[in-house]
């Protein structure tokens, strides 16, 4: 997650091996568009002709989606389904052995909307809810192969999301309340990740509503 002003994937490299003071680090980079079919395929070849091994995995890509059912496209469909369930989940299926082999871990990213049903995020938030739960659930399928799996829960978080996804969020005086900055979260992230926790949800109020309110919200009388 970075700070708007600061996207551009191509500063990586320098932006860490200037902040961690070691030159000497080999950061290699693919630009790869994850909505494309053969994504995963490309990125393990990519992984396996540089003769790499994964100590970490963290699948963190993702793009809202704020239009009624009705009205998106047929293409908007297949572009979130296919980055969020789709190729998160043959990209874990490929790299399991590699990780295996390294006693490594995995980060998926969902959200706080997983576990709250909306009418205005709705593919979104389902997505959402595929990753926890996939997540939740391979978690106990590799434990006897020693590969943790963690799953980051964000709450609204200040970065290019919503605008990206078109959403008048961005400018209101409520995002501004409920929102939290990016180092806030990928601190909070980082630190449940390397403590292998299966859930991290930064910021307590959003903790606590999802862990002793949302289970108890009557949806089917709100919808
Ligand atoms: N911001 C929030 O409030 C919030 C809350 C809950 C969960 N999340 C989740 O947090 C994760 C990070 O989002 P963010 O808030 O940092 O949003 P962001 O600023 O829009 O960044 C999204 C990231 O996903 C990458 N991405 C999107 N579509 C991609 C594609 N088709 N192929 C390759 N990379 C792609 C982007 O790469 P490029 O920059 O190269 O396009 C960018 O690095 C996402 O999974 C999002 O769903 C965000």
């Amino acid at each position: 997650m970075l700070e708007e002003t600061k996207l551009n994937w191509k500063l990586y490299p320098d932006e860490i091996r200037n902040e961690s003071g070691r030159q000497d680090l080999d950061i290699r980079t693919l630009k790869l568009d994850i909505s494309e079919s053969d994504a995963p395929q490309r990125l393990y070849e990519f992984v396996t002709n540089n003769n790499l091994e994964i100590g970490f995995l963290v699948n963190n890509a993702g793009e809202g989606l704020d239009e009624d059912v009705a009205d998106t496209t047929q293409e908007q469909i297949n572009e979130v389904i296919t980055v969020h369930v789709m190729n998160l989940t043959k990209i874990v299926n490929l790299f399991i052995p590699n990780l295996q082999r390294n006693s490594g871990q995995i980060m998926n990213v969902s959200s706080v909307v997983a576990f709250i049903p909306s009418s205005t995020l709705n593919i979104y938030s389902s997505v959402k809810t595929y990753i926890y739960n996939f997540s939740l659930g391979l978690r106990g399928e590799l434990r006897k192969r020693g590969v943790g799996v963690t799953v980051l829960c964000p709450p609204v978080t200040r970065t290019q999301f919503f605008s990206r996804a078109n959403t008048g969020y961005k400018l209101s005086t409520f995002y501004k309340a409920i929102s939290y900055s990016t180092e806030f979260v990928a601190k909070r992230g980082y630190k449940g990740f390397r403590r292998n926790k299966a859930v991290v949800i930064p910021g307590l109020p959003y903790w606590i509503a999802i862990t002793f309110f949302v289970k108890f919200v009557p949806w089917r009388l709100i919808f």
